[in-house]
């Protein structure tokens, strides 16, 4: 379960903001009938669509398969197209299974290079992950890397090249002429809503996560969200407390958290928030925080800078690791830590956190009970649904990204590209 918790003082606020998510709650029943506007990027409203049970088992089978054969498993993708499989491989890959190398994220020439080595003498499969295949940086690498397969396994190589893509596009056509595995990437979906799909559950499975669990727990938030009314829904209280505050002149979020474990998390959320809500001159910049490092930097901005911050911690509920602080014997000045546990200490200074900056800013916590597949199924469930609400709230599109073709059309001018 998920739970939403307001820090501040309400007094001055609550009222004005209890009538400001009452106005508003027809964009709830609205978002959860599926909006014919949007129907061509809504397959992830009901995760039984891309992840029932016939595709999961499909997966299951797959990764089992590829982690029987492989030492190195390089997820080659950008984006929506790799950052939720990352996000939970890098917090709970298991023991013993494939090393996982994230490739087509990056043009730069180290990088690829200290790739290539990583991969000698290992057992290598590759998949490519790209939802229309125009994209340079997942198709650059994965020319690169399937050369590389042809070259130590030659006709052999098309067994361990899978490729995701949409029906009909030219990574389909590229794996029928060479024999790849082709996996379907939902049509219906973009790809920063794409978690709960063959683009995230694959290489998460290969990583020996427990998709089954992860949509499992997807599945439940989403009959908790689709049943829940406007004043106890939690992810349209968090679309509406955001929208509140940005109306009142916060222009920033801080996602923070005292689990470095979510690090990568922080990257899914970060690109699910700024390109779905970032345009039309509107929209919430999204930042993440690694407490408690973050506080001996930004922290002083958090607290003394300019009143345009809120702030929404994610915490974890239960003690999952235990360390028990022992004294050395020797005169240091910190004896007042023996015998506590670093649990202990980092919930506390989790709390201290939250007293500090709740009298300077909007202070949130999204609480989860443990960090396990499960509930990051119903982080990505909970998160995709909110953000697409707080679009609604804000009056923009979540599912296109029209900004980021700016860009694209000067470097490909540059390099030649044709068409
Ligand atoms: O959310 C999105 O649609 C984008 O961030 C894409 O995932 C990203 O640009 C990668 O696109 P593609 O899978 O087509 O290479």
């Amino acid at each position: 379960m998920i739970k939403l918790r307001i820090h501040n003082k309400e007094e001055e606020w609550k009222k004005e903001y209890d009538s400001f998510a009452d106005r508003n709650k027809s964009v709830l029943s609205l978002a959860r009938k599926g909006e014919e506007e949007y129907k061509d990027s809504q397959g992830w409203l009901d995760t039984k669509e891309w992840a029932g049970e016939e595709r999961i088992r499909r997966l299951e089978m797959l990764a089992a398969d590829i982690r029987q054969n492989a030492d190195v498993f390089v997820l080659i993708g950008v984006g929506g197209s790799n950052n939720a499989a990352r996000s939970v491989i890098k917090a709970l890959q298991l023991p013993g299974t494939p090393e996982i190398v994230y490739a087509g994220n990056t043009l730069s020439a180290h990088a690829l290079n200290r790739t290539l080595e990583k991969l000698e003498g290992k057992s290598i499969y590759i998949n490519c992950i790209a939802k229309n295949f125009e994209t340079l940086e997942p198709g650059a690498a994965f020319r690169v890397l399937r050369k590389y397969l042809h070259e130590r396994y030659g006709s052999k190589a098309a067994e361990r090249i899978i490729a995701t893509g949409t029906a009909g596009s030219s990574l389909e056509k590229l794996c029928e002429d060479n024999g790849y595995m082709f996996l379907e990437f939902p049509d219906n979906i973009g790809g920063r809503y794409t978690a709960i799909s063959n683009v995230g559950l694959l290489p998460m499975a290969v990583a020996g996560i427990d998709i089954r669990e992860l949509v499992r727990g997807a599945n439940d938030m989403q009959k908790e969200l689709h049943e829940e009314d406007a004043p106890g829904n939690i992810a349209y209280q968090y679309a509406s407390l955001r929208n509140f505050f940005y109306n009142r002149g916060y222009r920033i979020e801080m996602l923070a958290c005292f689990e470095p474990r979510f690090k990568y998390f922080f990257k899914w959320w970060i690109q699910l928030f700024a390109e779905s809500e970032g345009k039309e001159s509107k929209g919430i910049f999204p930042v993440a925080g690694e407490y408690s490092e973050e506080l001996h930097s930004v922290g002083q901005f958090l607290q003394d800078g300019p009143p345009i911050i809120f702030e929404t911690f994610l915490d974890i509920k239960e003690r999952q690791d235990s360390f028990l602080m022992e004294s050395d014997g020797k005169k240091d000045y910190f004896d007042y830590l023996d015998g506590k546990d670093f649990w202990y200490i980092n919930k506390e200074a989790y709390k201290a956190t939250v007293t500090a900056h709740s009298r300077k800013m909007p202070c949130f916590t999204l609480e989860i009970d443990r960090l396990d597949a499960y509930h990051f199924g119903q982080l990505f469930y909970f998160f995709q649904f909110a953000c697409y609400l707080s679009c609604k709230l804000m009056g923009v599109n979540a599912f296109d990204q029209p900004g980021v073709e700016a860009y694209k059309g000067w470097m490909f001018k540059a390099l030649g590209k044709q068409g």
